[in-house]
């Protein structure tokens, strides 16, 4: 990492259409984390977030309150602003997509790749989903519909500006693959490379004519047409530099553009491939982290289950809840959100661990130093083990490549390693045994919980402060030198403090527990269950239902199965495939037809079924334990 430059990070700009949720505030939480991580070892951070106002969708709905869409963007804005306050967002600049500087920027870029070439206009039909703002091929749709969002699509056919990305394929194929940390987690760069692999790429249409979409930029050299959302908003990375930190200018690249796996492509494909053809270096990476569903289903406002995170920092406050975020999951990964789970992060290990470790201590130092913190440096085993764990958390890669929660766990170790030791050490019997010794224990105990402090910060700025001054280091920055072990202080006063994280007792969180535990089986139970691993031979549609499909399946003899899974898969799609079926259920007639047992499946994150598969070819009929 070049560490004379400036560090640079962004978000994605978020459309003003929507209110913010709990996904909006785990990306900007995340890059504000690594942000103030950085600031901590004295680097100086451009740290940019914002909002992404032009398209249809933000005309619709400004239409339908009878705004215009700027009035409407300013007042949705305010939402994001207000929630990244709330949620204690040390963001360095807020782009809009709608400031005048940035409109000027996408048409300066604009008329350039224009008098370069790289943008033509052609004419083009496609389907077009409107709610998506996306044309798709035939091929792309699924039952005629969106394969984003499975609504009706349009076909239209219109002339347009095309960026010709198409040429820049075998470019990008060889960047990604001398740069392995440009696109990460590795699954994703393998899911870019597989993208590019797999087919030609096609010319990016970047344009919209007016009379279809009035809300947007106008082409610096068509002015019948606008530009097309992705085109106005990728550049907000390359604008901003240049009118909302224009002594930062030689910044760019950024180091990470930190996104949600639902906007790969348009980052690793459109944006490199914009960046080379304007010949600008691309950033030095581009990180997708996994998306959070709530109780095991997609976040939707149909069903009712968007975590409004006003709500959960309302209740259990905001650096719990920043702390559950990336400490419940790898970022890289899918997340699962519940409340019960929340309050078992803060019962456990902030009320516990953490809460308890920090008022022992302040109780006992109070008692038996009157609250006085003496310097007693010694080479002992516990400093040696707090120094080698500070090594450990400190390592940049850990934090250059997300791996917050594995940073948190180090950080957790350390807390474990603390409170151990005073329960090795027995304080409250040396106070009468050998008095002598306290003054050395309890500064260890005080040096430690320093350390974890700091690097708590980043996660837990109020929390972190707190303890800070809990320690009686208010009159000291946090910053990185206070990661040694040996410091230079001055006369020192430990504080009590309120309880930093209380206990969540709750009557539905026992409940709920003691319905899990009625809910167990025991593996006698799980021995009456037959599955076998079944090879489907044929399948058609059942007469008269959308959803039933029937199977003959070979699971060591043949059975006709029925199964609902006819809005998802056609019949052709499944023959030949290895399933898995339980073979001991009760025959039943499904619209008149008898099935004699049932695939499993499970509901994917869009809502839609996908059925269990087996990895290796089994012989039909192996039973599955
Ligand atoms: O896509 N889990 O904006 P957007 C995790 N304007 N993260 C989530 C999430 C979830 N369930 N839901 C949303 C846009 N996110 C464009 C971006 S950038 C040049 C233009 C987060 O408002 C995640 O970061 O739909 C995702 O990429 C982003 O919100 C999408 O925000």
């Amino acid at each position: 990492m070049n560490q004379n430059k400036g560090f640079y990070i962004t978000t994605p700009i978020y459309y003003v259409n929507d209110i913010p949720h709990i996904g909006h505030a785990y990306t900007t939480v995340a890059a504000d984390i690594l942000s103030r991580y950085m600031r901590l070892k004295g680097r100086e951070v451009f740290f940019l977030t914002g909002t992404d106002e032009h398209g249809q969708k933000v005309e619709k709905a400004a239409q339908q309150k009878g705004k215009n869409p700027k009035e409407h963007a300013d007042i949705m804005v305010e939402n994001f602003k207000n929630l990244w306050k709330a949620l204690n967002i040390s963001n360095d600049a807020f782009i809009r997509t709608t400031d005048e500087d940035h409109k000027k920027t996408v048409q300066y870029i604009m008329q350039k790749l224009f008098d370069k070439g790289e943008i033509v206009k052609k004419k083009y039909s496609g389907m077009y989903c409107t709610p998506c703002e996306r044309f798709w091929t035939e091929k792309d749709l699924i039952e005629g519909k969106c394969p984003d969002c499975g609504r009706e699509v349009d076909c239209i056919e219109e002339e347009n500006y095309f960026f010709l990305m198409s040429k820049y394929q075998q470019p990008l194929i060889e960047y990604i693959e001398s740069n392995p940390g440009y696109i990460l987690p590795e699954s994703r760069k393998n899911e870019v490379l597989g993208f590019l692999k797999s087919k030609p790429l096609g010319d990016l249409c970047i344009s919209r004519p007016k009379q279809r979409l009035q809300w947007g930029i106008t082409l610096p050299f068509d002015e019948d047409y606008v530009t097309y959302v992705w085109f106005d908003a990728l550049v907000n990375y390359y604008s901003a530099l240049n009118y909302l930190a224009p002594s930062h200018i030689e910044w760019w690249p950024p180091d990470h553009h930190l996104i949600g796996k639902d906007i790969l492509t348009t980052h690793a494909v459109y944006w490199s491939t914009m960046l080379m053809a304007l010949e600008l270096p691309l950033p030095r990476n581009i990180f997708a982290h996994g998306w959070w569903t709530v109780e095991g289903k997609k976040m939707s406002k149909s069903l009712g289950n968007v975590v409004n995170p006003w709500e959960i920092i309302d209740k259990y406050g905001v650096d719990a809840f920043r702390y559950f975020l990336f400490r419940e999951v790898s970022f890289g990964l899918d997340g699962d959100f519940s409340e019960e789970a929340l309050i078992r992060r803060i019962n456990n290990d902030l009320a516990n661990d953490l809460g308890n470790l920090l008022n022992r201590f302040l109780a006992m130092n109070e008692k038996y130093m009157k609250g006085k913190i003496e310097k007693h440096y010694k080479d002992d085993n516990f400093s040696k083990e707090i120094v080698n764990l500070t090594r450990e958390i400190d390592d940049e890669k850990l934090w250059d490549e997300f791996k917050f929660n594995i940073v948190l766990e180090k950080i957790w170790n350390a807390v474990s390693l603390t409170n151990n030791y005073i329960a090795k050490k027995e304080p409250w019997r040396l106070s009468k045994e050998a008095p002598e010794k306290l003054p050395h224990i309890l500064f260890n105990i005080w040096n430690a919980i320093r350390i974890i402090a700091v690097f708590l910060y980043p996660f837990m700025p109020d929390k972190a402060l707190k303890i800070w001054d809990a320690l009686g280091l208010r009159e000291y920055g946090i910053d990185y030198k206070m990661l040694n072990w040996e410091i230079e202080i001055k006369e020192i006063k430990t504080q009590k403090v309120e309880q930093l994280f209380p206990r969540i007792e709750k009557q539905e969180v026992k409940k709920k527990q003691e319905e899990k535990v009625e809910d167990l089986i025991g593996i006698e139970d799980f021995m009456k269950i037959k599955l076998r691993v079944g090879k489907v031979l044929s399948a058609e549609r059942v007469k008269g239902s959308k959803k039933l499909i029937k199977l003959i399946v070979d699971i060591g003899e043949q059975r006709q199965i029925v199964a609902g899974i006819g809005e998802q898969y056609s019949p052709e799609d499944l023959i030949g495939k290895f399933i898995v079926v339980l073979s001991n259920l009760k025959p039943a007639k499904l619209m008149g037809v008898e099935s004699q047992g049932m695939l499993l499946a499970a509901t994917g994150n869009d809502g839609k079924i996908s059925i269990l598969t087996v990895e290796k070819e089994v012989n039909p009929g192996s039973s599955i334990k």
